[in-house]
């Protein structure tokens, strides 16, 4: 039987303090469409928002938790670091650094990581946000067909005054060129970095496509994980850890933090194999849980992180028109009879 290897990021659950103020931040300035308008299953008093692109294709998707007096929280070991949005070229970047920079963002980059260009910034409620160019890709240090088999040095000296750059004009609108198109990667903090692409590659079926050392500490390793058929690396895959080896400063969930990371299943049948796929490796793994858009199963990386693996279906126009996503309030069969109180305990988003 061919191995299990998943196609990538399926979504990725962030903790918000306020929908009204994410839906503006994710939704008004970040031009992404809102595709599910929901609560929390098992907390029917908060919502639950969808983001995403072509109705929320997988790998596109952004989703919140809305807890209203959750604490800050806090990154470290078992927690992710930043999530990566991808932008097709570097003139779209400099755009949002504009369109960013106008709304009171505050912008550091771009930066030249060789691999892409990278612009960072927050969300609203601290959540680190970078936008990432599609190119040049893992490639410019490593042939395409030998990546992640040797540790790479990064170069010591870098193309500095890009970061000085911006869009001459004010960006009041997001052009299509300028579209976010999802997850480009997912940077999370472990503990014992070889232990974990051990755990990523046998579990998940990714593949390392890069081994070297981050550039804003040169003590830290950062290695890659990816989708990876020794020829390309496929979109809306890479997992990224730096490694803090023995470090005991463990994540702290909470607003502005990243909740879990979900990948692929492509069907049912698929995740059933997943399941049993994670079962014979020891891991500790939830039934099957129904999410109305998706079926999931939830388990852990050794250093604690969340994780989940999502079918691709049956996907979010099962309980509403595809042209109308994201415009009503969705609940669950089992949560109908409950509305006019759910509906009572919620802020509306306009
Ligand atoms: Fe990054
Ligand atoms: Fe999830």
């Amino acid at each position: 039987m061919k191995p299990l290897e998943t196609l990538g990021f399926h979504h990725i659950t962030m903790v918000s303090t306020s929908a009204p103020r994410t839906l503006a931040f994710y939704g008004g300035l970040l031009g992404f469409n809102l595709v599910k308008k929901t609560v929390n299953f098992d907390d029917p008093g908060a919502y639950h928002l969808y983001f995403g692109r072509g109705g929320g294709r997988p790998g596109t998707i952004l989703t919140f938790f809305e807890w209203a007096h959750a604490r800050r929280g806090h990154w470290g070991v078992g927690g992710v670091h930043h999530l990566a949005l991808g932008v097709a070229t570097p003139e779209a970047q400099l755009k949002w650094k504009r369109r960013l920079t106008d709304a009171g963002v505050p912008v550091s980059g771009p930066i030249d990581r060789g691999y892409f260009k990278s612009l960072y910034f927050a969300d609203p409620d601290g959540q680190v946000l970078e936008i990432a160019t599609a190119g040049p890709g893992y490639a410019i240090d490593e042939p395409a067909d030998a990546l992640g088999r040797r540790l790479v040095v990064p170069p010591s000296e870098r193309e500095e005054s890009i970061q000085q750059l911006t869009h001459p004009e004010p960006v009041p609108e997001v052009t299509p060129d300028m579209t976010l198109d999802g997850i480009h990667h997912i940077t999370g903090i472990t503990d014992d970095v070889e232990l974990a692409g051990d755990f990523y590659e046998r579990a998940l079926g990714l593949r390392v496509v890069k081994k070297t050392f981050n550039q804003d500490d040169e003590h830290t390793k950062h290695y890659f994980w990816a989708r990876y058929d020794g020829a390309a690396v496929g979109s809306h895959s890479a997992l990224t850890l730096f490694g803090w080896e023995g470090s005991r400063q463990i994540a702290r969930p909470g607003a502005g933090q990243t909740h879990h990371i979900a990948f692929r299943a492509v069907s049912a049948d698929e995740q059933a194999e997943w399941r049993d796929h994670l079962l014979s490796l020891g891991i500790d793994v939830t039934t099957v849980r129904d999410r109305t858009y998706f079926e999931s199963i939830y388990f852990q990386a050794p250093d604690g992180l969340p994780l989940e693996i999502a079918t691709d279906g049956p996907g979010f126009a099962i309980d509403e028109p595809a042209d109308e996503l994201g415009a009503a309030l969705k609940l669950p069969t089992w949560l109908e009879e409950r509305r006019p109180d759910i509906e009572r305990s919620l802020v509306p988003l306009g």
